[in-house]
């Protein structure tokens, strides 16, 4: 692997712009949550960038953060009630989508590979003229995201734990699409390596759950859509991925462990608003991601239950179980099923499942 780092290749100068936020701040007479509101990061994040510079929990602000309260200010410091109306970060950013559900084999990496192949093939609605840029982002310690698309380890350029280190000192990262293009693939891919598991255990559990969205902030104005491959099990990490989002989906197969992942996901996602952790965070879709047709009478009747649980997100289609899935997942590089064999009934399942997570508020 490339040494990451250690000769200026990947990280931006560390610039302190959090004189000029307090400067603000003070003049403007602003609330951690006013600072938070107008840039996007927590207000736990904001009150580590107001600390004093010798306390340990210090942070440096994001060259971007003070971009955002300098254009707040250049737009006439609007009172922030009034912005919460209004979309706190410009339109151009990515819609980020977490897929998790804690139970292992639920279908989240699948799923991540096809929608995010699917969309980069789709026009931009930002721009109709040119394709939507996808990041895939590997946030499982099995790599499986990673190895699909890069087989070979010592490909892997950017990683997550070279962020999560980045991110801890308090210093920031400038983007550059090569640290995340491999030329091969239609879609980028911010990788797991097989340390992140012990880089992770290394960060403080207040600090963890907060990190990703920070991480993605950095990504965020140079895509149209970030797909997060959530992990099989608890902890911070698996919060850090659903506080990271902007929409939560969930996929499960028919069966009562998999159903029980998807009420684990409601209530972090209720205690991440109710906290403030992330305000605009929401459940989008729940999906069954493998179901033999036609159905079985038991997965009728758990599929019947989800539904009648979750009726505002529950997707009608579901995702047939066949072997194209497998075969267009397994190629390298890989096919979402959609290319792989599009006329196949489970092309037009993703199609659907794809069309109603986009469309969904
Ligand atoms: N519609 C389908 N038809 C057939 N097989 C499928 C389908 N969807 C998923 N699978 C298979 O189910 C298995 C589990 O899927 P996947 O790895 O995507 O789940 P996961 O939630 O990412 O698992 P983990 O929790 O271990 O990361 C894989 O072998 C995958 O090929
Ligand atoms: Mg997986």
């Amino acid at each position: 692997m490339r040494a990451l780092f250690s000769k200026g290749e990947y990280m931006t100068e560390v610039m302190d712009c959090n004189d000029r936020i307090k400067e603000i701040r003070a003049d403007k007479k602003l609330k951690h949550a006013d600072i938070s509101e107008i840039t996007g990061y927590s207000p736990n994040t904001v009150k580590k960038w107001l600390t004093a510079k010798d306390s340990k929990h210090y942070q440096v602000a994001p060259v971007q953060a003070l971009k955002l309260m300098e254009q707040w200010l250049s737009e006439g410091a609007k009172p922030i009630f009034q912005m919460s109306t209004e979309p706190s970060l410009p339109s151009a950013l990515a819609e980020v989508w977490a897929l998790t559900n804690h139970k292992g084999g639920s279908g989240k990496t699948t799923s991540v590979i096809n929608f995010a192949l699917m969309l980069s093939k789709q026009n931009s609605e930002i721009d109709p003229t040119r394709k939507n840029n996808v990041l895939i982002v590997d946030a499982d310690f099995q790599q499986n995201a990673t190895k699909s698309l890069v087989p070979f380890p010592n490909d892997i350029k950017l990683s997550i734990s070279d962020l999560l280190r980045l991110n801890d000192s308090g210093k920031t990262y400038s983007y550059k699409k090569s640290d995340v293009k491999y030329d091969v693939l239609g879609v980028d891919l911010l990788a797991a390596t097989n340390t992140m598991s012990s880089d992770i255990a290394g960060i403080e559990p207040h600090d963890l759950v907060f990190a990703l969205k920070e991480i993605l902030e950095w990504f965020k104005p140079h895509y149209d859509y970030i797909l997060i491959d959530g992990l099989p099990s608890k902890g911070s990490w698996y919060v850090s991925v659903i506080a990271a989002a902007d929409k939560v989906v969930i996929p499960f197969k028919p069966n009562k462990f998999d159903v029980w992942g998807v009420s684990d996901v409601f209530e972090h996602v209720k205690k991440l608003r109710i906290r403030e952790i992330n305000k605009k965070v929401r459940v989008a879709a729940v999906f069954c991601s493998d179901v033999a047709r036609p159905y079985r009478i038991l997965d009728k009747v758990i599929l019947e239950e989800v539904q009648d649980r979750y009726p505002d997100v529950f997707c009608p289609t579901t995702i047939k179980n066949t072997v194209k899935v497998k075969e267009g997942c397994d190629a390298y590089p890989p096919q979402s099923v959609a290319d792989y064999d599009p006329k196949h009934d489970v092309a037009e399942d993703y199609r659907q499942v794809l069309d109603f997570i986009k469309n969904a508020k």
